[in-house]
């Protein structure tokens, strides 16, 4: 289709169906339009100069989430952990890890936080514990048929010898989903399951003491003051019965490639008793608690069956992620997600960014319609950055005039790119040691956030150490170089906040424009946002007033300002 040089939007033709899937959200149910600020331990900010972020360092930076405008902050896991997944193996679930501080830390950070107006939602990761929890380690010592293997999922091998694995199940990240230990007499036993890292085992779910004690955790932190919790791999804690075979690749993430049948260990329906019942310990509490499902699954219909009325409160959006830089596919994502939500009541979450995948600024810097890779190195075709970016932006502007609840991950506000050419011999993730270095993994999402562009580590440390290096460019982009100036990312993400609370854009309908077909134009209320996707320019209608733009307008041939490609504009016309 070939269009004129600029185009004027009709803007009389909303589209009934999504106008009618939005339902206004009660006030009190703070989440519905949440913009919710990830925040990375490990790579927040450093307060004791190890290298390696901390609740006292994210303590002393929390305003900048409120200046930013954040509704609510979400910390991913901050327990004691061995780390071999970067704490998502958890060895205590009611202690704070002391590379991040102490549980009064942990208190300090959330009065700091409530103080500030902002909520504190903790990152909860039921499927597996650590294999130097308690629970684990009674396990091995006890030997098989013990209650103590019970919490677990322990099964004997196949084979003459039972020298083979119980089932073909791969591990998300890597190689096999188990692993075989010896017997407390030292002669080869049994085989444990683990759907991530060796040291991540899996929980038996049909277990009655497994369910008392992760709501009695959930409870823990409740008393403590949090607001809510991140479900971690909600739609694995229960398996087929059985554990069946399953003839098909694990997908980098937690999805399957299976052509439409449901993989035996992800998205059960027992699942959803588990939830039910979290979520009446959540409602004995006052206050406005919430629970938001990390669900890789598919299609939007299941998804929604997480956040029924009397289940979760959200969950994250991953098909809106992972739609390709096409308005079309982006537009049939945003209704499908409105429309399969807004069934059951519940409110739509967007996000771009987390600390799963590669940051889009970057992600959008590569060909439109390439897979999603898991990480990028040196070795690998680079991003476009200054596309990249310019796409981020506007891709950003479009998320979040989108109603509903939007998460945001730290440094996507200073269009912090991933780092892409980072050395293999510091890399953390298990991704990469378990595939062999044939999936990079996401290390290069977790890079130290930059504060200041002439400090030691960019701000992130006093002392200069990092965890993780950061790359040269992550200078130029330091919150200390965009504060204040106009037109920066920064500024752009806090202006949209801003904006968005004083439109109630996260409250409001979705009305859609139709005009050219690689253009998302819609109104939200007060607020007409227009991304163009296309080549051409799109004209704004006569004497619009301009709110926000992810990028400068162009002249249109009709002599009005016009959105250029890849640039979100939000206006009052
Ligand atoms: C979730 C987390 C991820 C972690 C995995 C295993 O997907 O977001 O970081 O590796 O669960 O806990």
């Amino acid at each position: 289709m070939t269009h004129p040089a600029t185009q004027t939007q009709d803007l009389t033709t909303p589209d009934p169906a999504a106008r009618a899937a939005a339902e206004p959200a009660p006030a009190r149910e703070w989440w519905r339009s949440a913009v919710i600020y990830q925040v990375y331990p490990r790579s927040f900010a450093d307060g004791n100069g190890d290298g390696v972020g901390d609740l006292p360092g994210i303590t002393a930076r929390l305003a900048h989430l409120a200046e930013l405008g954040a509704d609510a902050v979400w910390l991913s896991p901050f327990y004691v952990s061995p780390h071999a997944d970067a704490g998502y193996d958890v060895a205590d679930y009611r202690d704070v890890d002391p590379l991040f501080g102490s549980l009064e830390d942990a208190d300090a950070m959330v009065a700091r936080a409530h103080e500030l107006g902002i909520r504190v939602v903790v990152d909860l990761v039921p499927n597996h514990t650590s294999d130097e929890h308690p629970w684990f380690r009674a396990a091995l010592a006890a030997g098989r048929g013990s209650v103590e293997r019970e919490r677990y999922l322990f099964r004997e091998g196949r084979g003459e010898t039972g020298e083979l694995p119980p089932n073909d199940w791969r591990s998300v990240f890597g190689g096999d989903a188990w692993t075989r230990v010896p017997e407390p007499d030292g002669t080869p036993g049994q085989w444990y399951l683990h759907l991530f890292d060796t040291k991540q085992p899996d929980l038996d779910w049909t277990h009655p003491e497994v369910r008392e004690e992760m709501e009695s955790v959930l409870r823990f932190w409740l008393d403590r003051g949090v607001d809510g919790f991140r479900v971690d791999v909600a739609h694995g804690l229960v398996k087929a019965p059985g554990l069946p075979d399953w003839d098909h690749d694990q997908e980098l993430l937690h999805g399957s490639n299976s052509g439409g049948e449901r993989p035996p260990m992800w998205d059960q329906d027992g699942v959803h008793e588990i939830y039910r019942s979290w979520r009446k310990v959540l409602d004995s509490y006052p206050g406005d608690r919430m629970l938001v499902a990390e669900a890789w699954v598919a299609p939007a219909e299941r998804l929604a069956s997480y956040v029924r009325p009397d289940e979760m409160h959200q969950a994250f959006n991953f098909d809106f992620l992972q739609a390709s830089w096409r308005a079309a596919d982006l537009r049939a994502v945003i209704d499908r997600s409105i429309r399969e939500l807004s069934a059951v009541g519940a409110p739509t979450t967007w996000v771009l960014s987390n600390h799963d995948v590669v940051r889009h600024a970057s992600r959008l810097g590569l060909p439109v319609g390439a897979r999603r890779p898991n990480g990028i190195s040196a070795g690998d075709p680079q991003p476009d950055a200054e596309l990249g970016l310019r796409r981020a932006r506007a891709a950003t502007l479009l998320m979040l005039a989108l109603p509903g609840s939007a998460y945001l991950y730290q440094g996507e506000e200073l269009g912090l790119p991933e780092h892409t050419t980072m050395p293999h011999d510091v890399r953390q993730d298990p991704t990469y040691h378990r595939t062999e270095g044939d999936e990079v993994g996401r290390d290069g999402c977790r890079v130290p956030v930059p504060w200041q562009h002439d400090a030691p580590a960019f701000g992130f440390s006093r002392t200069g150490e990092s965890w993780l290096p950061q790359p040269s460019a992550y200078g130029h982009h330091a919150v200390d170089v965009q504060r204040g100036v106009p037109g920066s990312t920064y500024e752009m993400y806090r202006a949209a906040l801003r904006l968005r609370r004083a439109t109630a854009l996260g409250t409001g309908e979705l009305a859609w424009l139709d005009g050219a077909e690689q253009v998302l134009a819609f109104r939200n209320g007060a607020v007409l946002v227009v991304a163009n996707l296309g080549p051409e320019p799109v004209s704004l209608p006569a004497g619009a007033e301009v709110l926000l733009v992810s990028g400068d307008l162009v002249a249109g041939s009709d002599g009005r300002p016009a959105v250029p490609t890849d640039v979100t504009a939000w206006v009052r016309a």
